[in-house]
C-alpha cells in the first residue's frame, strides 16, 4: 500500500460507481481521507464504508449543493471533477447536432460543464488557505474530437478541457500551487456504456466494435484512470498544471476515422 496521499483530505464527484468509485478506492488505499460524493447518496455511501471513508449527497448541478459542501468542508487537497453523463441516461431522444432538444443539450451541459465549473470554484476556495491542491477534472476523448451522435457531451467535454486551463493560469497567477489537469479517457468499461451495448445476444459483436479502431484492441479498465488519477493529486506532480493527459489504448495517437455512414 503506497501512502503518497497520506494526511490529505480528497473529495470526488460521482464515486457511487464505475471511474470515480475505483478513484476513491486508490486514493483510500494512499492514505488519503476520502470524502465519496454522489448524486446516489446510497450509492456513495456503499463505496464508502468498502474503503472506510465519509460520504455525501452532491448533485454537481446544484450551486446549493456546493455550497453546503463548503460550509461542511471547507479545507481540502483534492477534488476530482468526474461525474458525468452522456444525454442516453434518461432517453432514447437523438443527441446530434441536427435533432437534440434544447432541453436535453442544456440538461449535459447543466452535470457536465455547470458541475466542473462550480467544482472548480469551490476547490480553489477550499485549497487557497494552504496555497496548494490538486484539482482533476474528467473530460474525455470527446473533448477532443467531434462525435456526430453525441453534441452535447463533446462539446461539455471540450469545455472541461479549456475551462481546466483557465483554472490552471488563474492560480498560478495569484502565486497559488493549486494545480488543475484533465484527464481524457475513451473506452473505459463502466456502467455508463450499458445502455450502448444492451444484454442481448449481440452483446460481444457491439463490444468488439466499439474498440475496433482502438490501437490496443479492448476497453480500459476503471483501475487504469484511477492510477493516473493518483499521480495526478499527488505531490510527485507537483510541475504538471494545465494539460491533458489521454487514457484511450492509443485512439488519439492516430488520425481520426471517419464518420460512418449509411449508403
Ligand atoms: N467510461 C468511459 O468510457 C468514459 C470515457 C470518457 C470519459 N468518461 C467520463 O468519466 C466520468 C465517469 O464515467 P463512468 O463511466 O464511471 O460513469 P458512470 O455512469 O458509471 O458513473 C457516473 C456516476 O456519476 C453519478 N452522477 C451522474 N449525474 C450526477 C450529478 N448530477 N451529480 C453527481 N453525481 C452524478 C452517477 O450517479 C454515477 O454514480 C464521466 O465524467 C464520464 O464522462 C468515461
Amino acid at each position: 500500500m503506497s501512502s503518497e496521499l497520506s494526511g490529505k483530505i480528497c473529495v470526488v464527484t460521482g464515486a457511487g460507481r464505475g471511474i470515480g468509485a475505483a478513484i476513491a478506492r486508490a486514493f483510500a488505499d494512499a492514505g488519503a481521507q476520502v470524502l465519496v460524493t454522489d448524486k446516489d447518496e446510497n450509492a456513495a455511501e456503499q463505496v464508502a464504508l468498502e474503503i472506510g471513508g465519509s460520504s455525501r449527497r452532491l448533485d454537481v448541478s446544484s450551486e446549493a449543493d456546493w455550497d453546503a459542501l463548503k460550509a461542511a468542508w471547507p479545507r481540502i487537497d483534492v477534488l476530482v471533477n468526474n461525474a458525468g453523463v452522456t444525454g442516453f441516461e434518461e432517453n432514447a431522444a437523438p443527441q446530434d447536432p441536427e435533432h437534440a432538444s434544447l432541453e436535453d443539450w442544456r440538461a449535459v451541459h447543466r452535470v457536465n460543464l455547470d458541475g466542473t465549473f462550480l467544482g472548480c470554484r469551490y476547490a480553489i476556495a477550499a485549497m487557497r488557505e494552504a496555497g496548494a491542491g490538486s484539482i482533476i477534472n474528467i473530460s474525455s476523448r470527446s473533448g477532443m474530437v467531434g462525435i456526430p451522435g453525441a453534441a452535447a457531451y463533446a462539446s461539455s467535454k471540450a469545455a472541461i478541457r479549456n475551462h481546466t486551463k483557465t483554472v490552471a493560469l488563474y492560480c498560478a497567477e495569484q502565486g497559488l500551487a493549486i494545480r488543475c489537469n484533465s484527464i481524457h479517457p475513451a473506452a473505459i468499461l463502466t456502467p455508463m456504456w450499458e445502455p450502448m451495448l444492451g444484454d442481448g445476444p449481440d452483446r460481444e459483436s457491439r463490444m468488439a466494435a466499439l474498440v475496433a479502431d482502438t490501437p490496443l484492441r479492448r476497453f480500459g479498465t476503471v483501475e487504469e484512470v484511477a492510477a493516473l488519477a493518483l499521480m495526478l493529486a499527488g505531490d510527485s506532480a507537483a510541475y504538471m498544471t494545465g494539460a491533458e493527459f489521454n487514457i484511450d489504448g492509443g485512439l488519439l495517437a492516430g488520425s481520426a476515422a471517419t464518420p460512418s455512414r449509411d449508403e
